[in-house]
């Protein structure tokens, strides 16, 4: 098989040893007999990977023991919801940093007294606001790390005097985090741990059951930290992918070699970005993203859109589109994402380049 170079921005390219092992795992499930998709989620076998996914979010991003992790099916979307069903009661605060950082926005609305406290849509979300006040009296404040279609982000972890609750669904596993600065991490596993249909939720305990309005049973976190993500069937096979991913993580030398991987290969696609007269990046240098790389063609160069990404297809680039709404070039350089991809694509714009001259 012809590999593409993948830049997706989610679902994205997965470690292959992770692919290797979801193909084994298809066939026979730790010489159960069964594919990973026909055992019971109640046997010993599956309840040890469930187990071994826990230790392994536990050991990487070292997180401290007050707090629970738990996998949830329907998405990172939903969780705008829970996380404003679990916690608001007076106020909450977000931080408007694009498209994801609004639709939270939107969900917390929709329960209680939600507001924006800073929000860079005035540049198309091209930047992270600074200089801002978080008021003290939130019940919680929202931020998104990595804003996945802009390709801004938050690289610090941010002192807060109040609860800090992060949408990491596109950067979580790309550095290492201090997880005490949090109250809840959440995120979609779509692009640095695993394939769609699972989510993560990294939760302080201390933080639940504050709220007086009626939570229903699934969309009560103490309902799955309870019963260890297994109240009802888990998303086993996607579960079992992050699981691999995570080994994969690990034995890549966890986070912090993670993280100098991942800033080579964005200064790799940056660098190249910056030199090259026929395209520009989109967001503002400091809060370039390490995930999501995005550029559009310099001024006066507008009529090489079409071009390049013709020219790129036929190198075998996929996913480079940038997102519908903001156009240009998008290139997601997630942790699986191999440096020689990113490689191929600067060769690619050099040689484009080299074409027009
Ligand atoms: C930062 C961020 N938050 C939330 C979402 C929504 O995730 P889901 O499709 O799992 O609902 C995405 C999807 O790309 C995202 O990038």
């Amino acid at each position: 098989m012809k590999k593409a170079y993948n830049f997706n921005a989610g679902p994205c390219v997965l470690p292959k040893p992770a692919i290797d092992a979801a193909i084994a795992a298809l066939q026979d499930f730790k010489g159960t007999g069964m594919s990973v998709i026909e055992v019971s989620h109640r046997s010993k076998e599956w309840e040890e990977v469930m187990e071994e996914c826990r230790n392994l979010w536990k050991e990487l991003l070292n997180i401290p023991d007050n707090y629970e992790v738990i996998f949830l099916g329907g998405g990172a979307s939903l969780q705008f919801l829970y996380v404003a069903m679990n916690l608001l009661e007076n106020k909450a605060g977000y931080l408007e940093t694009g498209v994801w950082a609004k639709k939270a926005l939107k969900e917390a609305k929709g329960i209680g007294n939600a507001v924006c406290i800073a929000s860079s849509a005035d540049k198309t979300y091209s930047y992270i606001p600074k200089g801002y006040e978080i008021p003290t009296d939130l019940d919680y404040f929202h931020i998104t790390t990595n804003n996945t279609i802009y390709g801004t982000e938050i690289k610090e972890d941010m002192d807060c005097p109040v609860k800090l609750v992060a949408d990491m669904s596109s950067d979580i596993m790309s550095r290492p985090v201090d997880v005490s600065k949090y109250a809840l991490i959440y995120g979609g596993a779509q692009k640095n741990v695993g394939p769609a249909g699972v989510i993560f939720a990294i939760i302080r305990k201390d933080i639940l059951g504050k709220v007086t309005r009626y939570l229903p049973t699934m969309l009560d976190y103490r309902t799955h930290i309870e019963n260890e993500s297994m109240f009802n069937t888990p998303p086993v096979f996607s579960i079992f992918v992050m699981t691999e991913t995570l080994k994969w993580v690990k034995n890549m030398g966890g986070l912090k070699e993670i993280n100098k991987r991942n800033v080579a290969k964005a200064k790799l696609l940056y660098d190249e970005i910056d030199r090259n007269p026929l395209f520009v990046g989109t967001a503002a240098k400091e809060d370039r993203s390490i995930m999501n790389v995005c550029f559009v063609p310099a001024p006066g160069h507008e009529d090489i859109q079409d071009a390049f990404m013709a020219f790129a297809k036929e190198r075998g680039m996929v996913g480079i589109k940038g997102h519908r709404s903001v156009g240009g070039f998008r290139a997601s350089i997630y942790n699986a994402c191999p440096i020689e991809s990113v490689q191929a694509l600067v060769d690619c714009m050099r040689d484009f380049e080299k074409l027009q001259k």
